[in-house]
């Protein structure tokens, strides 16, 4: 039986979760927020009316969604319980105009990507995350913000860029990808959190930066959502953007970037290193 998630739950299923990875999981966290939210979904199945799995699914944008948190009890896996929330999920979607669902997986987590694979997932992009705490650089020499005339170029580049379309047209704030689109774009713009590099005339890298990552993980950090250019543009960027990060008292930039060897090199040069060997696949199914 699949059905809500319900607050007498928890105790079963973060039980269930508590050794879901080598660190835990961070079910706990969020369960009551979780239990609140208009825009998304938590979905339990039960088994003889025992909680023995869960699933999310959350609204992002008219027509996209997200899927998260499939978690089964390990002692009734292998029975289809992650393809029937699966289904509960794809359902729950689709009843609200949803045509095009995500999700990511590490890179070494081989059971879920079978699983998703077996659902009618298809990847679409390797996205990896690095860290930089040494925030003293040189100065930028042609990188600034993005102002809202730079807008028709920005797309320009996105719609001619190979980084781009490795990135399936994604970027991702914290561990949640999207599509970046122009309504997107004119809103981080709007928000000042685009950074350009000028090459001449011309606009050759762009990377786009949150602040979200800091309350939500309690640090004093920012991060990228999206990082695009060549190795120059990209060091000049995030030598702009280390130096902005420490006017603003931060201690750290996580780096969200497409696993493109351009991208890594220009982070590496630029202090970055990655901590953890997995990336990020991101996977999508059209319903
Ligand atoms: C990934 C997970 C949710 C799958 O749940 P599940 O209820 O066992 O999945 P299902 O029974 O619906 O499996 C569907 C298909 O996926 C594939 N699959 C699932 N587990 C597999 C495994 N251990 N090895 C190989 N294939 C597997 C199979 O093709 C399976 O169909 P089959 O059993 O008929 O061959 C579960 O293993 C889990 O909770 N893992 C820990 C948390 C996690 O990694 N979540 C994903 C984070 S992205």
């Amino acid at each position: 039986m699949i059905r809500p998630t319900q607050q007498t739950d928890k105790e079963v299923v973060l039980k269930f979760c508590a050794h879901t990875f080598d660190w835990g999981d961070y079910i706990g966290h969020v369960w009551d927020r979780w239990l609140l939210e208009k825009h998304a979904r938590l979905f339990t199945a039960t088994l003889h009316d025992k909680p023995v799995g869960i699933m999310r699914v959350s609204l992002q944008k008219p027509g996209e969604a997200w899927m998260q948190t499939a978690r089964t009890d390990a002692q009734f896996r292998r029975k289809g319980i992650a393809t029937a929330l699966t289904e509960a999920c794809l359902r729950w979607a689709v009843d609200r105009g949803v045509e095009i669902v995500r999700l990511v997986t590490d890179s070494d987590n081989h059971v879920a990507q079978k699983t998703i694979a077996r659902l009618g997932f298809t990847k679409v992009s390797d996205f990896l995350t690095m860290e930089c705490e040494e925030l003293q650089t040189r100065e930028a020499t042609n990188s600034r913000w993005a102002k809202r005339t730079d807008l028709k170029e920005v797309m320009k580049l996105l719609k001619d860029s190979k980084v781009f379309e490795k990135s399936g047209g994604l970027y991702t704030v914290i561990f949640e990808w999207k599509s970046l689109d122009s309504d997107d774009l004119r809103s981080f713009v709007t928000d000042k959190k685009v950074i350009i590099h000028k090459n001449g005339d011309v606009i050759d890298g762009i990377v786009l930066t949150d602040e979200a990552i800091g309350d939500a993980w309690e640090e004093l950090a920012f991060q990228t959502c999206y990082i695009d250019g060549d190795f120059q543009s990209i060091v000049d960027m995030m030598n702009f953007f280390k130096k902005y990060s420490l006017v603003q008292r931060k201690k750290k930039i996580y780096a969200f970037a497409c696993n493109v060897p351009v991208v890594v090199e220009a982070l590496t040069e630029s202090g970055f290193t990655q901590e953890e060997p997995n990336t990020e696949f991101i996977h999508q199914k059209r319903i």
